[in-house]
């Protein structure tokens, strides 16, 4: 009976095991940028010529793991539900927490340390608008945005 009641146990602890280490893998996968390409193939290439081509889409779009993958779970149902099409339909944007993203890169207590002027200056800015996007022209490049012709998708 103990024999059993252990084995029992040990069945228990690998199914947990491969079902961690699956979930582990898929997030890693779906936080890849290749992952996002397959749904934002545009939005690479205005990334491409953006500031930042060397910048994963992640780091300027995350919103923490956990609430990045349930939206990304609705966004794939919305996709394969012909909801949304992420290639033509104009998608909505979040600037504030873009912003955040762009901060915890460029003001760190190191940067402001090393440059003092450009975290005062920069606290004018932002008096003057929002968030870094009302004047810098980052992730992606804008003269692309601008060519990209809106209402195109056929619904059938
Ligand atoms: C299965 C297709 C699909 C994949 C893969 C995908 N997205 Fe999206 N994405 C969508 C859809 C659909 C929307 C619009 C959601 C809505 O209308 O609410 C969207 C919206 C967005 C938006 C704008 C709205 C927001 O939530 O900020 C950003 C930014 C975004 N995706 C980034 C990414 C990144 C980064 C990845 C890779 C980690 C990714 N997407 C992977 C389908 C996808
Ligand atoms: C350096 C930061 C940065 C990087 C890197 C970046 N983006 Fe963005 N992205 C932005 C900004 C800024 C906007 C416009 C404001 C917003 O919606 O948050 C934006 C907007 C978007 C949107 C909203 C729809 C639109 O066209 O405005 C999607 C989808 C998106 N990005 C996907 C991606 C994908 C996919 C990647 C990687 C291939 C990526 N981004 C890389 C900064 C970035
Ligand atoms: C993961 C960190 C990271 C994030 C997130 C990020 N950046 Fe950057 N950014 C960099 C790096 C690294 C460079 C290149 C640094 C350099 O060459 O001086 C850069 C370059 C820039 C430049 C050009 C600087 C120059 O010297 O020409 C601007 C402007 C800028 N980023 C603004 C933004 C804005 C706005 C956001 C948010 C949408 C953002 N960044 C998000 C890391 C980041
Ligand atoms: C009101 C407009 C404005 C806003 C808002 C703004 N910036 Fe700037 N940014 C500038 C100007 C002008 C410069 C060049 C002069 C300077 O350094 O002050 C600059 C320079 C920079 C540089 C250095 C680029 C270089 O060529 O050396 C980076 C990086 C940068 N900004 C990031 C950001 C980030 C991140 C945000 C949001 C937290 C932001 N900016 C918000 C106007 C703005």
């Amino acid at each position: 009976m103990k024999q059993k009641s252990s084995i029992v146990w040990i069945v228990v602890v690998v199914v947990l095991a491969v079902v961690l280490l699956a979930t582990w893998g898929l997030a890693a996968k779906t936080s890849t940028d290749n992952f996002c390409v397959t749904c934002h193939a545009y939005e690479k290439v205005s990334w491409d010529h953006g500031q930042h081509p060397d910048i994963g889409c992640i780091a300027c779009h995350s919103k923490g793991i956990i609430k990045d993958k349930t939206a990304g779970m609705r966004k794939v149902y919305l996709t394969l539900t012909d909801q949304v099409d992420p290639h033509r339909d104009n998608l909505p944007s979040y600037l504030e927490k873009t912003h955040e993203n762009c901060v915890a890169c460029h003001m760190t207590e190191e940067i402001v340390e090393m440059l003092p002027h450009f975290k005062a200056r920069h606290d004018e800015y932002l008096k003057a608008t929002p968030t870094c996007m009302g004047c810098h022209d980052a992730g992606h490049t804008l003269k692309l945005k601008d060519l990209r012709k809106e209402g195109s998708r056929l619904r059938i």
